[in-house]
């Protein structure tokens, strides 16, 4: 650790250190680095990956071992491409596209700036020549010539919600009027775009030892085609073997709902939980790995009976931010959303988000829905197989006999195992007030207070210098500690106190000292991370003191 380091002063900069902490530690690196980095994309390291683990299997305990009425499962990624067209992915999973004319760049248009009439349209741009070149692109493509000052561009004003002008000057009159969409573009704010398009977040490829390519140009051959007819082949071909990467994790527990009720006997309620990788090509990807196209999911398919749906939402958005809260430093910064009407899915009749207060505002960490019988039904319509629950306790209103079948309802929490690893990140980043060292000079530490449970190691145990037996003895403790399942580590590098700095840094709750007492009594040092104090304890008893700690936490 830097000394001389100064604590983050605002949002930015607290982005900014976890991510350079990140990298420096260890825990997550941009993919494919040494060739430039692919956009979005990240790899977890060492302690990344042992982080991001300790969360899903947090979750798999919460949602699955702990509880009778929940099963798991692991199905694969790819799926038939039916599974997408009932659930309507294929046709409706898209982001509303847009090029801005002037500067190329592609954005999504519910998330651009929205200028309200009277708002000046200042375009700005990278630089003085940018400026100039866009100016010139301007003219020549909408006949106007905005007033270039250093690298922005001025004289354009939004006249009402349909239309924004050109005012050359100052008297008040447009010279030009264009129709607006009403929004700009996020990068220079121009007004010049393009029409909307819908642009589909799945992943295709193809499955199978077929080559599209050469498909296609065997179709193709010889065969004069206007655009129109070239797009509509090429889309036949490709769409011939064509397969998706799962978007979401969820609707394999719609598909295998009948199989894993009737082989467990399962009774309404129950769920099926899934965790695991879900691909989306985002086109807005931001805040690190808070969005990005590969990330891992966390989602449980709550079954009940229709009616009961409310009651089910109400009891599983309260455990969720509970979940949230039980491993976080500040439990303030979490907050439910209930979704407006207009906000809901088409299959949703209730949602709730839980909500982080993230450094750049509240955003989603997890959503909640009452997904009423949307699913089961499609599937079971597309597939022709029965996607019911046949309850014999109930009484059949037709029949008055007992026994009705019906469609189940569902309540979903979909969680996201790549943003929760960046929410705890935040949660657990701090420097710790200044405060004299051992050898009284004034310090301010870096720490990552993670809860014991999400930490990357539990316990490092460090001789005190390499030589004397203490590297024997450290490493046979971390031995005990393997023994009983925990993840300790044995580190020898450097001077103890640094030693100490670069486990704060990473998470680590307890270090445990081996020095030259210990081999004379049997007793090392247990030092607390948050508290920086020391106690001596007996070497017998130091799995059983961590372990118990643990525990409690
Ligand atoms: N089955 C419902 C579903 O997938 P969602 O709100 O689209 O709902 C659930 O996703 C959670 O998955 C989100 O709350 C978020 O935590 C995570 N998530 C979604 N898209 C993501 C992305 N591109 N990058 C990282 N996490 C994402």
């Amino acid at each position: 650790m830097n000394d001389s380091q100064a604590a983050p002063e605002d949002e930015v900069d607290l982005m900014k250190e976890i991510i350079s902490l990140c990298k420096q530690r260890g825990f997550i690196f941009q993919s494919s680095e040494i060739y430039g980095g692919l956009k979005s994309c990240y790899d977890y390291g060492p302690l990344g990956a042992e982080l991001k683990r300790n969360i899903m299997n947090e979750w798999w305990r919460a949602m699955v071992h702990e509880r009778e009425d929940v099963v798991g499962l692991d199905a694969s990624i790819i799926m038939h491409t039916d599974v997408w067209k009932a659930s309507g992915h294929l046709a409706g999973f898209a982001d509303p596209l847009v090029d801005c004319l002037v500067s190329k760049e592609r954005f999504r248009a519910d998330n651009a700036p929205r200028p309200e009439p009277g708002a000046e349209l200042t375009l700005t741009c990278a630089d003085k020549g940018q400026a100039k070149a866009y100016q010139k692109s301007i003219q020549e493509r909408f006949g106007v010539e905005l007033k270039r000052g250093g690298k922005t561009l001025q004289g354009l004003k939004v006249i009402d919600e349909e239309t924004f002008g050109f005012f050359p000057d100052d008297s008040g009159d447009a010279a030009e009027s264009f129709p607006y969409r009403g929004y700009v573009s996020p990068e220079i704010g121009s007004p010049f775009l393009s029409d909307e398009r819908q642009f589909n977040l799945m992943f295709r490829t193809s499955l199978g030892p077929v080559d599209p390519v050469q498909q296609l140009a065997k179709a193709i051959e010889g065969k004069a085609l206007s655009q129109e007819e070239a797009r509509e082949l090429i889309e036949q071909k490709i769409g011939e073997n064509a397969v998706y990467l799962r978007p979401e994790t969820a609707q394999a527990m719609f598909v295998q709902f009948a199989n894993i009720q009737q082989a467990l006997s399962l009774k309404v309620p129950f769920g099926i939980a899934q965790m695991g990788k879900s691909f989306r090509n985002e086109i807005t990807v931001e805040h690190f790995i808070f969005r990005s196209c590969e990330f891992e999911q966390m989602e449980m398919e709550y079954f009940v009976e229709p009616g009961t749906q409310k009651e089910a939402l109400d009891f599983w958005k309260d455990k969720r931010l509970r979940w949230y809260q039980r491993y976080a430093n500040d439990p303030s910064k979490f907050r439910l959303r209930q979704h407006e009407p207009d906000e809901l899915a088409h299959y949703a009749d209730d949602c709730y988000d839980i909500e982080y207060e993230y450094p750049w505002g509240w955003g989603e960490l997890e959503g909640i829905a009452s997904r009423t019988d949307y699913d089961l039904k499609k599937h079971s319509e597309n597939s022709g197989v029965r996607l019911t629950y046949f309850d014999q306790e109930k009484d059949n209103p037709e029949t008055g006999k007992k026994g009705v079948h019906y469609t189940p309802y569902v309540v979903e929490p979909a969680a996201g195992a790549t943003r929760t690893t960046l929410m705890y990140l935040l949660d657990a980043f701090c420097y710790d007030s200044p405060r004299p060292d051992a050898k009284g000079n004034v310090k301010t530490r870096r720490v990552l207070k993670l809860h014991p449970r999400l930490a990357p190691y539990k316990v490092a145990v460090l001789p005190l210098v390499k030589r004397d037996g203490m590297p024997e003895l450290a490493r046979e403790i971390v031995q005990q500690f393997f023994n009983s399942g925990i993840n300790a580590k044995y580190d020898e590098q450097h001077q103890v106190g640094k030693r100490y700095a670069r486990h704060d840094e990473v998470g680590t709750p307890y270090c445990l000292t081996v020095d030259g007492q210990s081999l004379e009594d049997g007793t090392v040092t247990i030092r607390d991370r948050d508290t920086t104090e020391q106690e001596r304890i007996k070497i017998d008893e130091a799995l059983q003191v961590v372990a118990g700690r643990l525990a409690e936490s």
